[in-house]
């Protein structure tokens, strides 16, 4: 057995690496296979070896137990140390591979989920004889989420299944079915015993009928020197070195791009531009060595021609290529927290190199992990994959994980216990994209958001509050645009930026041509609801008055304005009361049948279940309806 150096030495520092990560349930023999691997490769230690056997004698078997081999951060989950992941390295003559590897049993989707979130590769074990169960496919389904190219379905134990070709096909056609929906773009099913060596780096005499290749073979050859993103520049910066007074540098690992000397930079968040003046080598900044280019993982420093503010967290592109910088986005993400996700708690956020505290601001919906399909939305428990907005309390340089992974996935922070609670993917708004759920609407991927160099949050501190929407809800003649107008007068008064909308205003302008079918109705509240969210982006409030009679609608309204920006008032004067008012005689047209689909006579009104505030302005006075309005807004919009 040799001791094969694991790290780059001078003789295998031109070979290309792999990084990969393992995931499957408790009992399937992940730690035996990867200590399989490593010992059929030749990438153990004599001695450690040695201690093996003995201990193996000792406990009279003349197996030596292949798990133990990877129990080397046992020490340290002993002293209880939390390390989510754990990377180990080892070589062969074809290639260098890095394995995320997650120590223990305990957690293991979250281990998964923040190991897996890097790699060029996942391999999921099942156990031959239970074949695909929930967990293959929560960790299949959440490889997909983080963009993991390559899925390595390694059906293990075959030596319990009789080494059966059936068995084996079974479960082919079983992951094959629900893997359609994943999007993933390379599956791999290899039979294998982890235990006996079956197929791990040895082909198996056992399995004639295989004629693939094995686990070890297939991580060696694996094409994966396209998978780079080699277009966005992105560099998050780790810290600032300053060593002496002539030097000054910005260093940390290129996560996607390229970048060469003398090329032009913007900073983030400052929006600063320089050009890159040189890329130095870490370490060796002093001696001058540099380099001409760097790309995607490239540990460097970064040395701009201007002497610019810059510090950890912030982050150098290229000025025509910048990722959105925001506080506001949706996400996919997985629950790893040992209680249910909360949305009153501020979770730390950490993405690149940067943190921020970070509310969940609404959830959208849960997955079910066998159908694939949405189920209806709460606060996710352990385990659970679901789809929420985001608010974060600075912005983050944001891109969609499905066109940046390095730049668009977080993890989550519990802000007591420290303990990672969640692995989220940045998405696109308005765009379902998650692997295996249906797409919504597609947007125009020639359109690109440039960042704003004036944020929400720096014109909301310059306001001094928040920007909110105030939606009004109720019939025809419940009062909703004459409480919306004084409530406008009174909050403008106070100082604030604020705005009115109304059917009556929208429907002869932008909206002109809608009429009142579901449709038209739908499409009327979707535009109010982007001309609220985008006011409310320029720090002022809005009051809309609409009938807006559909619980779904108003729910849609709501996701585009954002949860925590809404407020839902339904202005509940009873229809008799609106009907005897009747300002523009259209109750009594609806009657006679001269006004189709009239909410309240010839189309349904849903009444809100659990609006922000209920007012009847049959019985409440004008005065007192609107100090109530003005006092949910103003205790809603405190920054
Ligand atoms: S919504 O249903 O799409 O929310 P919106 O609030 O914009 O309606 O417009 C309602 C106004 O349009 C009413 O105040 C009324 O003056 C007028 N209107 C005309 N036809 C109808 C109808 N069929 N139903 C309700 N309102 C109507």
């Amino acid at each position: 057995m040799s001791a094969a150096a694991p790290h780059p030495t001078s003789s295998n520092a031109h070979l290309s690496i792999l990084r990969f990560s393992t995931a499957g349930s408790v009992d399937d023999g992940k730690s035996t296979l990867i200590g399989r691997l490593l010992h059929d490769s030749g990438n153990v230690y004599e001695d450690h070896l040695a201690a093996l056997e003995a201990n193996a004698k000792k406990a009279g078997s003349t197996r030596v137990s292949l798990a133990l081999l990877t129990d080397g951060l046992k020490a340290e989950r002993e002293q209880g140390i939390t390390i989510d992941v754990a990377y180990r390295y080892f070589a062969t003559p074809r290639r260098r591979f890095i394995l995320a590897d997650s120590p223990g049993h305990v957690q293991y989707t979250r281990n998964m989920a923040t190991g897996a979130s890097t790699v060029d590769l996942t391999i999921i074990l099942v156990d031959a004889r239970t074949g695909v169960i929930e967990q293959t496919k929560r960790h299949a389904f959440i490889a997909a989420l983080l963009g993991v190219p390559r899925i390595v379905l390694a059906v293990n134990k075959m030596d319990l299944a009789d080494y059966s070709q059936d068995r084996f096909d079974e479960i082919v056609a079983d992951f094959t079915e629900f893997s359609a929906k994943l999007g993933v773009r390379e599956i791999k099913f290899i039979p294998v015993s982890a235990l006996e060596g079956d197929n791990v780096v040895e082909r198996s005499g056992k399995m004639p009928w295989y004629g693939g290749e094995t686990v070890l073979e297939h991580l060696e050859s694996v094409y994966i020197a396209g998978d780079q993103n080699l277009v966005d520049f992105r560099f998050p910066v780790q810290y600032v070195l300053n060593p002496t007074q002539d030097f000054r540098g910005y260093a940390g690992t290129v996560s996607s791009g390229v970048i060469r000397a003398g090329e032009e930079v913007v900073v983030l968040p400052s929006m600063k531009r320089s050009t890159v003046k040189a890329i130095v080598v870490p370490g060796r900044e002093m001696r001058g060595e540099k380099r001409q280019e760097a790309s995607s993982r490239d540990a460097i420093v970064i040395q701009l021609s201007d002497q610019l503010d810059i510090s950890r967290g912030d982050m150098i592109v290229r000025p025509k290529n910048v990722p959105r910088a925001t506080t506001q986005f949706d996400a996919m993400m997985v629950w790893l927290g040992d209680t249910p996700m909360d949305t009153a708690t501020r979770y730390i956020i950490r993405h690149s190199t940067r943190e921020a505290k970070a509310l969940i601001s609404n959830i959208d919906y849960r997955i079910d992990i066998h159908t694939l399909g949405r189920i209806e939305a709460a606060p996710l428990v352990p385990n659970e994959i679901g789809r929420v907005s985001m608010s974060t309390t600075t912005p983050l340089f944001l891109d969609p994980y499905q066109k940046n992974r390095a730049t668009g996935n977080f993890i989550l922070i519990d802000p007591v216990t420290f303990l990672t609670v969640s692995a989220g993917m940045v998405i696109d708004r308005g765009r379902s994209d998650a692997p295996g759920v249906d797409q919504g609407e597609e947007t125009d991927h020639n359109l690109h958001h440039e960042a704003a160099l004036v944020t929400t949050a720096e014109r909301e501190a310059r306001i001094g509050r928040k920007a909110v929407t105030i939606w009004m809800t109720g019939l025809s003649g419940s009062g909703k645009s004459t409480l919306a107008k004084a409530v406008e007068r009174t909050l403008f008064n106070d100082q604030l930026p604020v705005f009115f909308l109304d059917g009556d205003n929208l429907r002869t302008g932008l909206n002109k041509g809608l009429g009142f079918t579901r449709e038209d109705r739908s499409e009327n509240l979707r535009r109010a609801a982007e001309v609220a969210k985008l006011m409310n982006q320029a720090g002022v409030t809005v009051i809309c008055a609409f009938i807006s009679p559909y619980a779904e609608e108003r729910k849609r309204c709501r996701q585009i304005v954002g949860e925590e920006r809404f407020l839902e008032v339904h202005v509940s004067a009873p229809i008799e009361v609106c009907e005897k008012r009747d300002p523009h005689g259209l109750y009594a047209k609806a009657r006679k049948g001269e006004i189709k689909n009239f909410t309240g006579v010839s189309d349904p009104y849903e009444v809100p279940e659990d609006p922000a505030l209920r007012i009847d302005t049959s019985t409440a006075s004008l005065e007192r309806s609107v100090e109530e309005v003005v006092a949910l807004a103003l205790s809603r919009s405190a920054l």
